[in-house]
């Protein structure tokens, strides 16, 4: 008896050790070249002084084929014989280190990671060294990670697609709906995330995905996986194009993603003009492409576009597809070699492609304790300044959307006890969205209000969806009995999420008339906060006098409850500005979320999407956001003609668009200086944004405006500060034509910050004009 109690206990033990002791414990970072091995340590691709494709081409003459198509895909696994760990290549880091990849795991010495902001969220701070700075922490967390055996080194973020339709699920992953913001945010934060070290290497590798015109996930019968996205080549540069563009060429991003849906009837990671041709040959990506999981699998189990799997298999890689995630490439490739619809060097070129990453990554560089970033342990993770940075982004991205009286801030000494309410008023997890981890720690928007005055807390609603009514009197009640009261209201993923589109825009259930119950009830100023990714139509609460002030904090992240409390009590002065049109309900009959057209159509009614083609109503446009301050733009400086020159070649001027190609100007610093000054007028310091549109000469084929430049300012109360202002003409200042050229129109651009404006006058140093 005793004895077998012994070995009982034993065991037990044994169980909770390991339990404690994650696989940590005999994991170490993947990597290949140990200098012990000596069967391998001397051979040319372990050399670090030889440069990188010479010791990607000495690896490649040593496997096998079969060792090679085992390479092909995200779970890829150990070539003993050479010294090659297995890898997995699937990790995320959204907004911090993620374990929804299986690459990534917590527990051990790295319970949790500092958890940022939703993108939503940090994109409304329009702050780009806090985006960089961002990727930067994220990174270093990863990497001590990675050192730790917990984590890989290539991450499959950011998401650049474009926020085209309100419904969206996955809007809360991108940084809204504006192409050149989107753009600026994926080099910058995969310039933070890659480290931006000398001679190719790479702290971590990002990956922009996912590549493109995906932004449907699953809305009324229609699914990602099965979703042909009809898009015109105009739309396609103008639009969906531009984020990925300026990912691979400034952010000199190591990978893009393809995804599920097809576009004009090709699956994107089939289609060669798409992978080989634009990211690879007109980008000239510097890294590998990369599926969306199982999707080579899904085109051809789900969409039936090639009738046997080699030929799926065969027209990924030949379409420039380098790796799989998922299995499909490690099943049927050595099939499409046998039938011969690839050739063994098409799977080394795509071998090539991401060897080259995990050796500028220094996976090939032996376990020396001098490995990049060898340094970064545990005690790099959530560090007291890295959980800072996760406070200041929520702060910096909340939007002050209405201020009635004004009655924000709140004092603490006025407002002695306030009535916290609503089914967001206490959460944690719901702060931090979709692909995030587990974090270091919380603070709910209850506890960081408490932190500055009494409460009196009452749900409200059971949960977000608020099916019923139940608990309103209560909160009435509590409202009565306080000095104000904050209502934190909004959505969760349980309403917008990956899988799953909003079929509307309104609050769930009874939340809204939660809201105005109690904002009848309260005894003093009732104040709105917004939890949510993708735009809510509250045109209720901005028309309701009792309501009077609105705020929106996206997802904030682990340190949300802090940030509202400190924009609340205005200890943060808000500068956040919103990322995406807030439109109202009933632009959604209008709009079917399988049409990816942005332009208007007269002649169908179909409105437009997004600030740049729908001029329609709206419940607050695309960058709107105030502040507790009052800020006051005036053009400084700035010139009134400008001319581009042209090269040689062109002579004349085609009379027809009276627009010159891009292709034919000089580009190469081309740019626009204005000098603008923004004075703070109020009584609190603050930071503001300067966001400057244009509005080009040439009607119907262009947006009727465009942001073409943003720059955030602190400026304290009663003081001016200068902002230089680059305005990139090639890039900025060119529409898409119908055939899908970007041009630089000639005449009279509008470029306006809010109701300040500005007129430059482009001309070019063609010789004549050829009439058409
Ligand atoms: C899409 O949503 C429907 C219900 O609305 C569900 O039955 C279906 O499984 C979903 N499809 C996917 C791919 O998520
Ligand atoms: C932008 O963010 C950085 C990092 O948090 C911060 O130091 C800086 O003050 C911000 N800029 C402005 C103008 O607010
Ligand atoms: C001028 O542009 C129009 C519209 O793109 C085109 O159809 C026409 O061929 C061009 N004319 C010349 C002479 O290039």
């Amino acid at each position: 008896m005793a004895t077998t109690t012994l070995a009982h206990y034993f065991f037990l033990v044994l169980i909770i050790l390991s339990t404690l002791w994650p696989a940590a414990i005999n994991a170490r970072r993947p990597f290949a070249c140990d200098p012990r091995n000596v069967a391998v340590k001397d051979l040319p691709f372990c050399k670090v002084n030889l440069p990188i494709d010479a010791r990607v081409r000495d690896l490649l003459s040593r496997l096998t084929l079969k060792e090679k198509l085992g390479l092909l895909v995200d779970n890829a696994p150990a070539v003993p014989r050479l010294g090659m760990d297995e890898y997995e290549w699937w990790s995320e880091a959204l907004h911090g280190v993620s374990n929804v990849g299986p690459g990534t795991k917590f527990g051990g010495a790295f319970p949790g990671a500092t958890a940022f902001p939703q993108v939503i969220t940090t994109a409304s701070s329009f702050n780009t060294t806090l985006w960089e700075e961002i990727g930067r922490v994220v990174s270093d967390e990863a990497r001590a990670m990675y050192n730790g055996g917990a984590a890989g080194l290539t991450y499959w973020s950011p998401n650049v697609n474009i926020f085209r339709d309100p419904r969206w699920g996955r809007g809360q992953e991108t940084p809204g709906e504006d192409p050149i913001v989107a753009g600026e945010y994926a080099a910058r934060y995969v310039r933070g995330l890659q480290g931006n070290l000398p001679g190719d290497r790479l702290k971590v590798a990002a990956c922009c995905k996912h590549y493109t015109a995906y932004d449907l996930d699953n809305w009324s019968g229609t699914d990602r996986f099965h979703f042909n996205a009809k898009v015109s080549k105009q739309e396609m540069k103008d639009t969906f194009e531009v984020p990925f563009r300026q990912c691979v060429m400034q952010g000199k991003v190591a990978s893009v993603m393809c995804s599920y849906n097809q576009v004009n009837g090709i699956p994107t990671c089939a289609d060669p003009r798409l992978l080989r041709d634009t990211i690879r040959g007109a980008w000239r990506l510097n890294g590998y492409i990369v599926s969306d999981c199982d999707s080579v699998g899904v085109y051809f189990d789900k969409q039936h576009y090639t009738a046997t799997p080699e030929e799926a298999a065969a027209d990924a890689i030949k379409a420039g597809l380098d790796l799989d995630c998922g299995p499909f490439l490690a099943i049927h490739t050595q099939g499409a070699v046998d039938r011969g619809l690839l050739k063994e060097t098409d799977v080394d070129s795509a071998l090539f492609n991401t060897l080259a990453v995990q050796m500028r990554l220094g996976m090939f560089d032996g376990d020396s304790t001098t490995a990049l970033f060898g340094n970064l342990g545990p005690r790099d993770v959530c560090t007291p300044a890295n959980q800072e940075l996760a406070l200041e982004a929520a702060r910096q991205g909340i939007v002050l959307l209405k201020n009635h009286g004004p009655s924000l801030p709140l004092s603490p000494r006025r407002h002695r006890t306030v009535a916290v309410i609503g089914p967001n008023s206490d959460v944690t997890v719901t702060m931090i969205g979709n692909y995030a981890g587990i974090a270091c720690g919380y603070t709910s928007p209850l506890q960081g209000i408490s932190r500055y005055t009494k409460t009196i807390h009452e749900p409200g609603c059971p949960d977000v969806k608020c099916k019923n009514a139940h608990l309103i009197k209560d909160a009435m009640g509590a409202a009565r009995q306080a000095d104000a009261t904050v209502l934190i209201m909004g959505l969760d993923q349980s309403i917008e999420a990956e899988f799953l589109d909003r079929d509307g825009l309104l609050l769930p259930g009874y939340q809204q008339e939660l809201v105005t119950k109690v904002a009848k009830a309260s005894k003093g100023p009732t104040i709105l906060v917004l939890m949510s990714g993708g735009p809510i139509d509250v045109s209720f609460a901005e028309k309701d006098p009792r309501i009077s002030s609105i705020v929106w904090v996206g997802y904030p992240g682990q340190a949300g409850g802090t940030a509202i409390a400190d924009v609340l009590f205005g200890t943060h002065n808000p500068g956040g500005k919103l990322p995406m049109t807030w439109y109202k309900q009933d632009y959604l009959s209008k709009v079917p979320m399988t049409t990816m057209d942005m332009r208007s159509n007269k002649a169908s009614g179909y409105p437009g999407r997004t600030y740049r083609f729908y001029k329609g109503p709206v419940v607050y446009p695309f960058g709107h956001g105030i502040s507790y301050s009052t800020f006051i733009h005036t053009v400084a400086d700035g010139p009134a003609l400008f001319t581009v020159p042209v090269d040689g070649r062109h002579k004349y001027l085609n009379s027809t668009t009276n627009a010159i190609r891009v292709t034919h100007a000089k580009c190469g610093g081309l740019s626009i200086g204005l000098q603008v000054d923004v004075k703070n007028v109020g009584s609190k310091d603050g930071s503001h944004t300067l966001l400057v549109y244009s509005t080009p000469p040439v009607g119907h084929w262009g947006p009727h405006k465009q942001l073409v430049a943003f720059a955030k300012v602190h400026v304290p109360a009663g003081t001016q500060q200068r902002v230089p202002i680059n305005i990139h003409v090639c890039k900025f200042l060119s529409v898409v034509d119908k055939s899908g050229i970007r041009r630089i129109p000639m005449g009279e651009h509008n470029l306006h910050i809010g109701d300040v404006k500005h007129m430059v006058s482009i001309q070019s140093s063609l010789l004549g004009v050829i009439k058409s």
